[in-house]
């Protein structure tokens, strides 16, 4: 039978979560996906429906309009939102994980109440800016400066690689306020499209996730209010790093449905396809393939779904994020390589969607932090 997680001792709730992400993935995502990979373009009704069931803001209390879920209720609908379409799975990542929680988590009553109630409707979308054209995995080393003019702040600098740069409405911007005190100097902002000096630039053409839109953002002059500033002054840097923590359980969610939606596939596709007058199933080179995929999927699940436990009951889950997140996108990367093999021609074309998976795969191993720095992280772990 086909693994589904039913071990992990999933609540009721839980499944019900599950069922309605899948639902909703194969009755709404899958039928246009190729179009809009080729179409570098979410739909945005596909969007807004994804609001209004709640997908976008998962985690964020009724009390600011979210579902109020748990991790593993997130990570369960990533998964089966990006077995179909990884693209609306990076989408809602960036809006859950980055965005929404780093808001409730950190921001005043005020910010909560004026941006973290629409974005986690949908009737906001948010971006996360960090990574800059000088600074992506060597984050500390930020160049956008906000300099304290005391009512506001004077943005200036660069972003690039901005998953939703042009679908958001209001951006998480990092900046260095006191380059001094190097990454202690660095404040975050909630900064809103539309005003003077923040221009949307370039849009990457890119391997994966095609239709999740990744765009430079500009600021030039750019006044920021004050209140618009998440935590105390220099909190900036933590907060990105305490945000990422959770981000990249989701990201470890995405790289686990990439391989399990192409895993699903191959297995079908094994039974149906015939060679040397028998099914290529019967085949035991083919017969080893299925194995292997699913016991790595089943060892990322795992993984995926203990860190998510570990933050939902309070634990440090650092350690156990970036595990996950490193195996998971390895798993992501070989299994679909795998799965492409299994359909032969066929897994060449996009028709049959394993070529779509195992360039989506790759993005996993590189955004919120690369595999490298995965192991960067768990190496200060093991070792402070
Ligand atoms: N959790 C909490 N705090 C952390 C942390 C973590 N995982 N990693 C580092 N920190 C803290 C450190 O404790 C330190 O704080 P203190 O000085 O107060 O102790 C501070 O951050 C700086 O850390 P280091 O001294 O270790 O700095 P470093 O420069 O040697 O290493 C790094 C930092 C871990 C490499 C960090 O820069 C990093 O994580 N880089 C990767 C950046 C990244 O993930 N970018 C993703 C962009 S968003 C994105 O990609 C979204 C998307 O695609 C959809
Ligand atoms: P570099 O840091 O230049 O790394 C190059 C290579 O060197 C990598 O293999 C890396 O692992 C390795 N390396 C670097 N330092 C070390 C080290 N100390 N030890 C060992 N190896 C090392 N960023 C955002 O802020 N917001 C977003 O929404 C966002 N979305 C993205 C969407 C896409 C499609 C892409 C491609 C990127 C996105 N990013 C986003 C940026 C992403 O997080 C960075 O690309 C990533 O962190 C790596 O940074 P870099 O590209 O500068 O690579």
């Amino acid at each position: 039978g086909q693994l589904n997680g039913m071990d992990f001792n999933l609540s009721e709730e839980h499944l019900a979560v599950r069922d309605a992400a899948r639902y909703f993935a194969q009755n709404e995502l899958l039928p246009e996906v190729i179009e809009r990979d080729n179409a570098q373009k979410f739909d945005p009704v596909l969007l807004k429906k994804m609001g209004e069931l709640g997908f976008l803001g998962m985690m964020v209390s009724p009390e600011y309009n979210g579902s109020g879920m748990d991790t593993l209720s997130y990570v369960l609908a990533m998964e089966e939102i990006s077995k179909i379409d990884a693209s609306a799975g990076v989408i809602m990542s960036v809006n859950n994980s980055l965005v929404c929680w780093g808001i409730e988590k950190y921001g005043s009553q005020e910010l909560k109440q004026k941006y973290l109630t629409k974005l986690a409707t949908g009737e906001m979308i948010g971006a996360f800016c960090l990574s800059e054209p000088e600074a992506g995995s060597d984050a500390t080393s930020q160049h956008t400066t906000a300099v304290d003019r005391g009512g506001y702040y004077l943005l200036n600098g660069t972003k690039n690689w901005i998953t939703n740069g042009n679908t958001s409405n209001v951006c998480v911007v990092i900046a260095q306020t006191d380059p001094e005190k190097r990454h202690k100097g660095i404040n975050a902002f909630l900064v809103e499209k539309g005003v003077e000096g923040f221009e949307v630039g370039k849009k990457e053409d890119k391997m994966g996730i095609r239709a999740s839109d990744t765009h430079t953002l500009m600021f030039s002059d750019v006044k920021v209010p004050k209140e618009n500033r998440i935590g105390d002054d220099g909190f900036g840097f933590k907060f990105a790093m305490n945000v990422l923590n959770g981000g990249r359980i989701g990201i470890a969610a995405q790289a686990l449905g990439i391989a399990a939606g192409a895993f699903e596939l191959s297995l079908k596709y094994s039974k149906e396809r015939k060679t040397f007058g028998k099914p290529i199933s019967d085949h035991q080179a083919i017969q080893f393939k299925l194995s292997e995929m699913a016991t790595k999927i089943e060892a990322a699940r795992l993984l995926v779904y203990k860190s998510a436990r570990m933050k939902d009951e309070g634990k440090d889950y650092v350690q156990a994020a970036a595990m996950a997140k490193l195996f998971a996108s390895d798993v992501a990367m070989w299994v679909t390589t795998e799965a492409v093999q299994v359909h032969g021609g066929y897994g060449y074309v996009k028709e049959y969607h394993v070529e779509r998976h195992m360039r989506d795969a790759k993005i996993t191993q590189i955004y919120e932090g690369t595999s490298e720095i995965q192991k960067l992280v768990i190496a200060r772990e093991l070792l402070k």
